[in-house]
């Protein structure tokens, strides 16, 4: 990083004149990208400049080669995983993030059944979105503090291991992600995908499937933004290598009906024992199936092999070992509820006879975290108990006084302003409505029909 900076910013970089190039609509060259973010990082560019040029980009667009550029020097900033010598193909199944999506804990140990190595490294929730590490801590006794030997010997000896990013893994994201976070330019598409596709990068695994998430409760709004993410993630993979694909899948309404930590975990818990059907169930299936198409399975034997996993325990299995190498109660496969913390206290929500019209995905996130699921500030702490489960999904019909949710709080004050929130945050109509496919486009390296999706 410091030869970068020497070798542009020791002639006087024009800092000014590259944020007016982008504000203009222009493009700068990867020479020019690597000394302004190399700037940045060095402390020659400031806070306000940085700022200045990444809202410049997102109004105005980043292009391909910009993104190109942007992602390596990302990935450039730090360490990178070593998975080569494993036994089998390498995968990671990312999220942009969504509300009440757990499939990397149903996806995660179908692969690994499946005979896939998945070495994960994950973040936590953010906003109204859930993370991965919020969800496995949710688990009494369970560490993803894992070093990346570690890391790698869970994987050589049960194929999954998950675990937080170490510090030296694209250093840069982590400061310019804050950064973004405070100026508003988290959903440039361009940006999102150079952010992603560094750390799934830097994680050393071969095939990649990225879920990018569309709607109400997700960072991009429109199928467009969406689908330009998506291919922006792919070309970026493939220009390094990898087997890559990414569906675009909806988030207009959360996907599971549980949405906070320990909630999740149960009703991911309930999908591996087979006692839990619906989106999250048909969503982490699909997910899994692309994934075994990456590794070169073909589509039909790919859904065979993964619905015979999940039908026989084999995942179940799966994930109850990876609980128990990485310090969790392996019992959480068995009475979830058992062992899972318990909010004290726990209230229904209902609605009045109709047709459920809308279900505020964003909203929906905000309210569990307002409960204390999420965080509002990174390092803020989270409570595993709480939460909710929704009763509802778009579309369905519904008699006056039915439970609409059920509220797992820490306080009654608590319970009750989660309860008024709902009341905003769902919509109950007199026509019918038809809710949205799951699966919206699928590119990239699979052969295959999205039409085979689930709907
Ligand atoms: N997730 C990331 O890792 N980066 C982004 O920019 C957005 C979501």
């Amino acid at each position: 990083m410091r030869r970068t900076v020497e070798r542009y910013v020791g002639d006087q970089l024009d800092v000014p004149g590259l944020i007016a190039r982008k504000r203009d609509g222009g493009e700068l060259s990867p020479e020019e990208i690597s000394a302004l973010l190399g700037a940045y990082l060095v402390g020659e560019m400031d806070d306000a400049q940085m700022g200045a040029w990444l809202m410049a980009g997102t109004i105005r667009g980043f292009g391909e080669r910009e993104t190109v550029a942007l992602t390596e020097v990302l990935l450039a900033s730090g360490a990178r995983v070593d998975l080569e010598g494993l036994a089998g193909p390498t995968v990671d199944k990312h999220s942009t993030g969504g509300v009440g999506d757990t499939t990397t804990l149903i996806v995660g140990p179908l692969l690994a059944a499946a005979g896939c190595q998945v070495a994960k490294l994950s973040g936590r929730g953010l906003g109204h979105t859930g993370g991965t590490l919020d969800k496995l801590e949710a688990v009494p006794g369970l560490r993803v503090d894992l070093s990346v030997d570690q890391l790698r010997s869970q994987v050589e000896r049960l194929g999954i291991a998950v675990a937080a990013a170490t510090q030296d893994l694209v250093p840069a994201d982590r400061r310019l992600y804050a950064l973004r976070d405070v100026t508003a330019t988290v959903d440039s598409p361009a940006l999102i995908a150079a952010s992603v596709m560094s750390k799934k990068l830097a994680g050393g695994a071969r095939h990649l499937l990225i879920d990018v998430k569309v709607g109400d409760g997700a960072f991009m709004r429109t199928l467009e933004d969406a689908c330009a993410l998506a291919e922006r993630c792919v070309a970026l993979g493939r220009s390094q290598g990898r087997r890559i694909a990414a569906a675009v899948t909806s988030m207009d309404e959360p996907l599971g009906s549980a949405i906070g930590n320990a909630l999740e975990v149960g009703a991911a818990v309930e999908v591996l024992q087979g006692r839990r059907a619906g989106p999250l169930r048909d969503l982490s299936i699909e997910l899994a199936v692309l994934s075994l198409q990456l590794t070169g399975v073909g589509r039909r034997a790919a859904e065979e092999t993964i619905r015979q996993l999940l039908a026989q325990g084999a995942a179940l299995e799966t994930f109850r070992e990876w609980i128990r190498a990485q310090g969790g109660d392996p019992a959480v496969a068995d009475r979830p509820w058992e062992v899972l913390p318990v909010a004290p206290v726990v209230r229904e929500w209902r609605v009045m006879e109709g047709v459920v019209a809308r279900i505020g995905c964003r909203e929906i996130g905000r309210i569990a975290g307002g409960l204390g699921a999420g965080r509002r500030r990174q390092g803020d702490a989270v409570d595993p108990a709480v939460g909710l489960e929704l009763a509802l999904r778009v579309g369905d019909v519904v008699e006056d006084g039915q439970v609409g949710a059920r509220i797992h709080a820490r306080s009654h004050e608590d319970a009750e302003e989660a309860a008024r929130a709902l009341d905003d945050a769902v919509r109950i109509g007199r026509d019918p409505v038809t809710p949205a496919p799951l699966v919206l486009e699928v590119i990239g390296d699979v052969e295959g029909d999205a039409a085979s999706a689930p709907a």
